[in-house]
């Protein structure tokens, strides 16, 4: 048995632990583990003997524990735990050796944390770790930064534990695919185990702060996805008609799809359960009040100073927001307008969801529909509207996000690759998802595409579902049901394809009242109207 460990992971709450089960199942491999708190790592290492860890009761001790040059992965609470470990770690780490933060922490911290560290001769690196506690065990899907030195040095240790992504190839012809009943979606949908073969999912995504940052959008990208679902259910449930059940039932025929996605599988679990205590719908039980952890506002603040568009992530932050601001909805209750109000039924038993195709072809919505519902009465038509609606919305989120990384990667001085990013969240990451390989092939096809939008697949993808999603909108605002993230995707796409944008009028307006000058249409150059002084125009 090695005496001497191959790396050490400090923090072993159930992400840490996990992390570090995961790299003592790796061949040869060998892991010290440290805490703050040394009874729960000596716990932990009780409870897996397998792993054969080195428990260290304190940081000289891991330090001694590891061969060098050494290797340490912190596994702790973004902020002020992070600055602590890296205390403890400095003080008896030697140039070389390397420190790696597998938190979610703000790469702006990363990026001064590795100057900091550059100062005793050791190297920090900001890994983005995305997965949750199985992904920790089974394999995550990993955003490295730092230097392509270090990266070189941790690649063998940490590709071996990433997930694992299968390409899947272009959809095939849904007729050649049979698609399930409803109830055999909703009984295989859990049963994926993780892949084992194919890519890992790993890649170095820049220098200093890039691991951080691109985990960031990952989680921004996540916050719009699981909205724009929310709003699905919503319109389902409060449009429609249809019972939690029954949604689970049509996630899950989403999910055999373009839809086909962790995010969509957990919804269909999530509504499928009923709650033990009640025997009601478990989504009826829980309280309507989102929390964060703050990840989603970091990529919202950080596009808000790249000036980066990204509406739909930013609506999804608002609408977390809003579902917490008590007072604010107290005040709301009595004020007018239509309450959704479902209409019955009319459909067949239950609704039998489309799983979409590659040419968007659905059912139409007829016209019209009653007072506070959003169904035309033909439910399985209403089901694939809103599928078409929750795809575009996905794709516009998607591309939101991708477009930051690509103005941050300009901003921050990164060769971050688009397409390897894509590649990576194929497996392992919690916004991991089908389409994905289809925004790896865009990326591979054109390096330098200047929007996701521009992608062949995406752009017939969204000229086949955008009316849909219009719909969808104007009949979510006659219903009264709020669509903040599926509202602010159809202003995005139709803001990008307006020839002329009202910003000309803002122009003026700035120039009239604080003299911001404008440019002119017809010709090059910097003006400025001298609007209280014979209205005569002056170039700067
Ligand atoms: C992941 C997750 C994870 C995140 C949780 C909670 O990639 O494994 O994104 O990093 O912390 O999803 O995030 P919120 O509390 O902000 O929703």
């Amino acid at each position: 048995m090695k005496m001497a460990a191959d790396v050490g992971v400090i923090g072993t709450g159930v992400m840490g632990s996990n992390l570090a089960r995961n790299l003592a199942g790796q061949p040869g491999i060998r892991v010290a583990i440290y805490d703050r708190d040394v009874e729960r790592a000596r716990a932990v290492a009780a409870a897996h003997p397998e792993a054969e860890f080195l428990v260290a009761a304190s940081p000289a001790e891991l330090a001694s524990m590891l061969h060098g040059p050494r290797v340490a992965i912190l596994m702790v609470n973004a902020g002020p735990a992070t600055d602590s470990a890296i205390g403890d770690l400095t003080a008896v780490f030697e140039p070389g050796d390397i420190i790696v933060d597998g938190g979610n922490s703000l790469f702006t911290d990363t990026i001064d944390r590795g100057k900091q560290a550059e100062q005793s001769g050791v190297e920090f690196v900001g890994v983005g770790i995305s997965g949750g506690e199985v992904g920790a065990l089974t394999g995550p899907s990993m955003m490295v930064g730092g230097t392509e030195a270090a990266w070189r040095r941790l690649r063998p240790l940490l590709e071996p534990i990433a997930a694992k992504a299968e390409i899947t190839p272009p959809e095939t012809d849904p007729e050649e695919v049979p698609t399930p009943t409803p109830a055999e979606a909703l009984q295989t949908s859990s049963a994926r185990e993780p892949e084992t073969a194919g890519e890992p999912c790993i890649a170095h995504v820049g220098t200093d702060g890039a691991g951080h940052f691109v985990k960031m959008i990952h989680n921004g990208i996540e916050y719009a996805d699981m909205q724009l679902i929310a709003e699905a259910y919503a319109l389902l449930r409060d449009g429609a008609g249809l019972t939690p059940g029954e949604i689970a039932e049509v996630f899950a025929e989403w999910n055999e799809g373009e839809l086909e996605s962790y995010l969509v599988e957990v919804t269909a679990e999530v509504l499928a359960h009923t709650d033990p205590v009640t025997g009601k719908p478990f989504v009826d039980v829980v309280v309507d009040s989102a929390g964060a952890k703050g990840t989603g506002a970091w990529t919202v603040k950080t596009g808000l100073d790249l000036g980066a568009p990204i509406a739909t992530i930013a609506e999804a932050v608002f609408a977390r927001s809003l579902s917490a601001a008590t007072m604010l909805r107290e005040s709301g209750r009595t004020l007018d307008g239509p309450r959704p109000s479902a209409a019955p039924s009319t459909g067949s038993g239950h609704a039998s969801a489309g799983t979409g195709s590659d040419d968007g072809s659905a059912g139409s919505r007829s016209a019209g529909t009653s007072a506070g519902t959003i169904t035309a009465g033909d439910r399985a038509a209403d089901v694939e509207t809103v599928r078409q609606a929750l795809f575009a919305g996905k794709i516009l989120a998607y591309a939101q996000g991708l477009h930051e990384i690509a103005v941050g990667a300009r901003e921050f001085g990164w060769d971050t690759d688009l397409g390897e990013v894509a590649r990576i969240w194929r497996a392992g990451c919690i916004i991991r998802a089908r389409f994905l390989d289809r925004i790896a092939d865009a990326y591979a096809a054109q390096p330098q595409l200047s929007s996701l939008l521009s992608a062949p697949y995406f752009r017939d993808s969204l000229n086949d579902t955008q009316q849909s999603l219009r719909e969808v909108v104007v009949a979510a605002a006659e219903a009264g049901i709020p669509v903040p993230a599926l509202s602010s995707a159809l202003a995005y796409y139709d803001g990008i394809r307006a020839p002329r944008s009202s910003a000309a009028l803002v122009q003026g307006q700035r120039d009239f009242f604080g003299s911001h000058t404008y440019g002119r249409v017809d010709r090059p150059g910097t003006f400025h109207t001298l609007w209280s002084a014979g209205r005569s125009e002056v170039e700067l």
